[in-house]
């Protein structure tokens, strides 16, 4: 059986030696042992794995004979093992990944109590932390953090993406469901990282945002024109689904594409996206769907496709009125 034993020692030469001394004698074995210095004393954490049949109590009476005072007994398991540093590192990851809610991550980790002076100042640290990472843009809020539907409030602007929008794609990234996303890239992508975020937005080709109340809501990329074809991708932030962005940026992009010299537009998806030829023959865009294997491609003609009127192509922004929230 596994005990996460926490006692504090005289802080004296021997004392650690006469605690394991008497484990040895009963049979006890220690497996693992955390020092925290502090002023008062230093607390000492053991992991203990006993003969089977013994309880809390005789683990207490072990330590206590031993000269420990203030202890605490728990049955544990192997993780309790884990090097706390490391196991903040885990917790730190888990929480950028949208895992995990900051609040609940340091309640998992600070469950021993009462905290000591460097488990309080790990605490503070992390938090910072995480604080830094957040405001950055680094973190992905947890699922259960997203609210239902958007706020129906000001209106969406389309604009060309520039590098000052990392922080809101990733963000918007964040808080798309794990299917939209899956959509949109045919892969899972737990997170979108720094580097990914710059060169999706100033990479090569030209990259498209939708903002609403300063918060990029969607994005769409055009590629490079190759053969007199450019690619292009569009994704909507879930709860700002349904209200006419998907098609506004579809049209910016398409526009775009023809302004670089495609003839064809080409969109990809998974062969089962209602969404995407809903989306493109609603446009009023003329396009050809084909089934290719598990992909759906949709190939939009540009021919015939007005430029962009002169005023929104010196000011790069169109302003898009929101249509009303579907019921
Ligand atoms: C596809 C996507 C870009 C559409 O964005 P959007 O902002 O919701 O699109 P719009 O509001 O302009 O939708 C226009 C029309 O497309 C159709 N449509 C959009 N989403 C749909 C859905 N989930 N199911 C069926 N039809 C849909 C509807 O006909 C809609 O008109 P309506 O709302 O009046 O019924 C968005 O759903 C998305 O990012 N999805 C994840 C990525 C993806 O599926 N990509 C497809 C492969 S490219």
């Amino acid at each position: 059986m596994l005990w996460r034993v926490r006692t504090t020692l005289a802080d004296r030469p021997g004392s650690l030696a006469v605690l394991a001394r008497r484990c040895g004698e009963q049979s006890v074995n220690i497996l693992g042992l955390q020092i925290f210095p502090g002023v008062d004393g230093v607390t000492d954490e053991l992991v203990l794995r006993s003969p089977d049949g013994w309880a809390l109590e005789d683990v207490a009476a072990l330590v206590e004979s031993a000269g420990g005072a203030h202890v605490s007994v728990g049955a544990c398991t192997e993780h309790a093992l884990v090097d706390g540093p490391t196991r903040f590192l885990h917790v730190l990851r888990d929480v950028v990944r949208g895992g995990l809610s900051p609040d609940a991550a340091l309640a998992g980790l600070l469950e021993t109590t009462p905290l000591t002076a460097t488990e309080h100042a790990r605490a503070a640290a992390f938090a910072e932390v995480v604080d830094e990472l957040r405001e950055r843009g680094l973190v992905v809020p947890p699922q259960d953090d997203v609210p239902e539907a958007a706020p129906v409030t000001g209106d969406v602007l389309v604009r060309k993406a520039s590098y000052a929008d990392t922080a809101g794609l990733m963000a918007m990234h964040g808080r798309c469901s794990h299917d939209t996303v899956f959509r949109h890239y045919g892969a899972p992508l737990a997170r979108l990282d720094l580097r990914l975020a710059r060169r999706m937005l100033v990479g090569e080709g030209t990259a498209l945002v939708a903002v609403a109340g300063g918060d990029v809501v969607g994005f769409a990329t055009v590629a490079p024109v190759e053969d007199g074809r450019a690619e292009v991708s569009l994704l909507v932030e879930d709860r700002w689904q349904r209200r006419g962005i998907g098609t506004r940026l579809l049209g910016a992009a398409t526009r775009q594409a023809a302004e670089d010299g495609a003839e064809d537009v080409v969109m990809r998806g998974p062969a089962e996206s209602p969404a995407a030829i809903a989306l493109v023959f609603g446009s009023g865009l003329r396009a050809r769907v084909k089934l290719s294997g598990d992909e759906l491609v949709v190939t939009i003609s540009t021919r015939g496709l007005t430029a962009v009127p002169e005023e929104r192509a010196v000011s790069g922004a169109t302003v898009m009125p929101l249509r009303p929230t579907p019921a």
